[in-house]
């Protein structure tokens, strides 16, 4: 067969431990003997990283903003237990935080569904992707324990010369106070992520904050969601999806209600309780996609979990592992996907649909990795191990192809 062509190059970035052997098996195996592979490779494994004083993932996000598309392996986030094992330089900052703060986007992940393995909420029948706004509020909050009576203040001084004062309380014993923010261009840029995203996956987008009890607060995120919606407006009518705003609550109620199939955006806080929520109960983490898209769209497609370390040091040991690869091939598929649809090139765009459904067919004929064995019901499945369940995965790929 004659390999599937590409135009423009996906920016690689290779990573750690048993996701970065993982990384290498399901090129060999089920990429490069099908598509004539255009990357522009970036080794963000801990030692290079080190080695270039972590210059290569500033490098690798500018890469994204050139070419619009990257994929990466999941990445060793530094800990002083890393700094002793790798003999680092310095203790470098996790590089997904440093993307992000390059590419300023949205973090958008997804379960991967199949039908031997339940929603705990039984009439979740599609997945409900979260949209987790991934700046400030409580995340970036200052705080006092209040140890005696006394006055909490909320004070602004604009560099106009304007004060404004607020008293948050008169203490009359012990307490505790916070101060948080966010600014209107972070929630306006997360505005434009989620409706650029709705859009691409032709799914309706749900927003809920508490705006009845904070007015100002999250007045201001439903207010700004509902001005940058107006641009979306009508591309939103033309693919038959909606923008639905409620109070956060109200959305929690609905979303247990409902069939799933949407997307939910959610304010930073909400959207770390809830894509723990989701995600465990659609079944596990190593089924999750995650996919960072910027508001001037560029993409980048990763799985949701880390190195999997302890599989990693039995694979040192020359022992077999069964680790689940099918977050980090949906990576893969995710990028080839977009880079066909941007390059029109509808090949690559089938190869990554036929690609996830030899993934999803495998499993359905009750092949799995460990981790997925126990939430099978229905079937008696068979545990394989990475590189048995990565061939069986191929024999699907080359069928349909
Ligand atoms: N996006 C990323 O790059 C990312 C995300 C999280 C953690 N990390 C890094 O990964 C390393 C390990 O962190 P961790 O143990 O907290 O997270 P982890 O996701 O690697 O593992 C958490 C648990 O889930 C299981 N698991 C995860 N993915 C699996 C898979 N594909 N197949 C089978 N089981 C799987 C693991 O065995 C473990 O019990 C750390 O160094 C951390 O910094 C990276």
């Amino acid at each position: 067969m004659e390999k599937i062509k590409m135009t423009t190059p996906l920016v690689e970035m290779d990573g750690d431990e048993m996701t970065r052997i993982l990384w290498k098996m399901i090129k060999d195996e089920l990429i490069l003997p099908f598509v004539d592979l255009k990357t522009e490779y970036y080794d963000l494994g801990l030692p290079n990283r080190d080695k270039t004083s972590d210059k290569i993932t500033v490098d690798a996000a500018n890469a994204i903003k050139k070419y619009g598309v990257g994929v990466k392996c999941a990445t060793i986030t530094p800990n002083a237990q890393r700094m002793t094992e790798y003999n680092l330089k310095e203790m470098y900052k996790s590089p997904n935080g440093t993307i992000r703060s390059i590419l300023d986007g949205t973090v958008f992940r997804t379960p991967i569904t199949i039908p031997s393995i339940h929603p705990a909420v039984k009439f979740w029948k599609k997945p409900i992707t979260i949209a987790r706004h991934a700046y400030g509020d409580v995340y970036k909050s200052v705080e006092i324990v209040a140890d005696e009576p006394g006055t909490a203040k909320l004070v602004f001084d604009g560099e106009s010369g304007k004060h404004e004062e607020v008293v948050i309380q008169q203490f009359k014993g012990p307490g505790v106070l916070q101060g948080m923010h966010n600014t209107e261009k972070s929630i306006r840029s997360f505005a434009h992520s989620c409706f650029q995203y709705a859009l691409s996956l032709k799914q309706s987008i749900w927003f809920a904050t508490k705006d009845t009890i904070s007015k100002k607060y999250d007045g201001r995120f439903r207010a700004i969601f509902e001005e940058v919606f107006q641009e979306y407006k009508d591309r939103f009518a033309e693919a038959g999806i909606e923008y639905f705003y409620t109070l956060i609550d109200d959305a929690v109620a609905r979303v247990m209600r409902s069939e799933g199939g949407f997307i939910w955006a959610c304010k930073n806080y909400d959207g770390d309780v809830m894509s723990d929520m989701v995600s465990t109960a659609f079944g596990s983490l190593a089924m999750m996609t995650s996919v960072l898209v910027s508001p001037d769209g560029n993409y980048e497609y990763e799985a949701a979990h880390g190195t999997v370390t302890r599989h990693y040091y039995k694979y040192l040991k020359g022992e077999e592992t069964s680790t689940n690869p099918i977050a980090t091939i949906f990576a893969w598929s995710g990028a080839f996907r977009k880079r066909g649809e941007l390059d029109n090139l509808p090949e690559l765009v089938a190869y990554a649909d036929k690609l996830e459904a030899a993934c999803l067919d495998t499993l359905n004929e009750g092949y799995a990795t460990k981790d997925l064995v126990n939430l099978m019901e229905g079937i008696t499945p068979t545990m394989l191990t990475s590189a048995q369940f990565l061939a069986e995965i191929r024999k699907h790929l080359e069928k349909s192809l």
